[in-house]
């Protein structure tokens, strides 16, 4: 069976909030927030009707609750997709997304489907990181991980150990510039395109939700080197360089390249390959560099092919790591996160693959002289993943 072309067509995001109370989408469900983003796609793409998308995939961290009970199915019902829609939910922690875009592009390209909503979410106010699991002992008693695999902010003060050479100083100063870019972006308007606002109820009463609440754009290298570091007395990794913990929904349109000639809509991305990898879990930051290695190989391309890369940044470390390994320029490269990263918009695990995919299809609209990018992302228990994507508008 030879695979067919598959292409995004759009793709959208709420706001992203901080977790917890004082968290925007505090009183909002986490399926709600997801059929807010579905509903907004078919809103922005009449010549795709409801009953024309086939398959709904969501990846979710933590699948129960209001992210419970297939939400794949559960968020085509609750959006008005029609019943002949079929859907599922997958995880793969923070690539849950990710894994959903791969997933329902793989079904696209091997003609199991034309039309498909790949999506992710997480609520990590409702549902906080590794609440509700139930390690099994066995990871500890037979030392089969250390005991800092399962604090995703120790593994990043265990790569500042394999790399000493990266200081506190340099993830600070990373961090800087993310939250500068970031602020630049919303000052340009770039940011509020992507954002789908929602009515939320919160204690003023109701309001609409259509920024993040993350970013701060007063942040200096002093207030920065001021910060504890929770994960280790005396460590490197604080909440200024770190990502945070984040109520957030994303979703893409794809379809089969042939499907979206038919219709008359336009594909701006092409899935050009993908893969995923493992590394130990205590340094799970490390996912991207194999990952990548692996999607640049099974594509036929190099790091030099590659004009824009949107990175999850989980961590500071993490990301430099990435850019020492691929020779990118530190702090600031102009072809890694142009817009900022999940430093300043937070990180809502399984939301944050798509939200990666929605920058590339803004940026590259206006960049006509990239034709490869790529979104790459670390994974808790030490995965990475990552996709290469051809822009079409060029
Ligand atoms: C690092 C972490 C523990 C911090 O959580 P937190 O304490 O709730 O974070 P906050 O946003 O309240 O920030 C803590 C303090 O740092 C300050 N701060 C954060 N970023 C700052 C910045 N850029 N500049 C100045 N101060 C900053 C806050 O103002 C706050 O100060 P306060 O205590 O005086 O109010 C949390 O964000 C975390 O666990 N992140 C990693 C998430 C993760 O593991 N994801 C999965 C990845 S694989």
């Amino acid at each position: 069976m030879k695979a067919r072309d598959v292409v995004v067509v759009d793709g959208i995001r709420t706001a992203f909030g901080k977790a917890g109370e004082k968290g925007i989408f505090w009183n909002t469900r986490a399926d709600d927030m997801a059929v807010r983003v579905i509903r907004e796609l078919m809103r922005r793409n009449p010549k795709v009707a409801p009953e024309m998308v086939e398959e709904n995939v969501w990846g979710a961290t933590t699948q129960e609750g209001d992210q419970g009970l297939t939400l794949g199915r559960t968020s085509a019902l609750l959006a008005g997709l029609s019943d002949s829609c079929s859907g599922f939910s997958v995880d793969r922690m923070c690539a849950g997304g990710l894994t959903a875009v791969t997933a329902a592009a793989s079904e696209v390209a091997l003609g199991a489907c034309d039309i498909a909503i790949a999506g992710g979410v997480e609520h990590m106010g409702h549902h906080p990181m590794g609440a509700t699991a139930v390690p099994n002992p066995r990871f500890l008693t037979d030392r089969l991980v250390s005991e800092d695999a399962l604090v995703m902010g120790k593994t990043a003060e265990n790569l500042h150990d394999m790399f000493p050479e990266i200081t506190k100083e340099m993830a600070d100063e990373y961090s800087l510039y993310c939250q500068k870019k970031t602020a630049r972006a919303y000052a340009e308007g770039k940011i509020q395109k992507m954002i789908v606002p929602m009515t939320v109820y919160s204690k003023e009463g109701w309001v609409v939700a259509d920024r993040d609440q993350q970013p701060r754009p007063e942040t200096t290298m002093e207030g920065l080197a001021g910060l504890k570091t929770p994960f280790r007395i005396q460590g490197n990794v604080t909440p200024g360089n770190s990502s945070g913990l984040n109520d957030g929904a994303s979703a893409l349109l794809l379809m089969s390249a042939d499907k979206a000639a038919e219709l008359g809509v336009e594909g701006r991305l092409r899935l050009k390959g993908y893969a995923y990898a493992g590394v130990k879990p205590e340094i799970m930051g490390y996912g991207p560099i194999p990952a990548t290695k692996k999607a640049l190989e099974r594509s036929g391309l190099s790091i030099d092919d590659i004009g824009l890369i949107e990175m999850n940044e989980a961590f500071a470390v993490q990301a430099i790591i990435f850019m020492k390994e691929f020779g990118l320029k530190f702090p600031d490269d102009p072809r890694l996160n142009p817009l900022g990263g999940a430093i300043a918009f937070g990180h809502p695990l399984a939301a944050s693959g798509p939200r990666l995919v929605i920058h590339l299809l803004n940026e590259l609209a206006e960049r006509p002289d990239v034709r490869y990018a790529m979104t790459t992302m670390c994974v808790g228990l030490g995965q990475g993943a990552t996709a290469i994507w051809e822009n079409l508008k060029r």
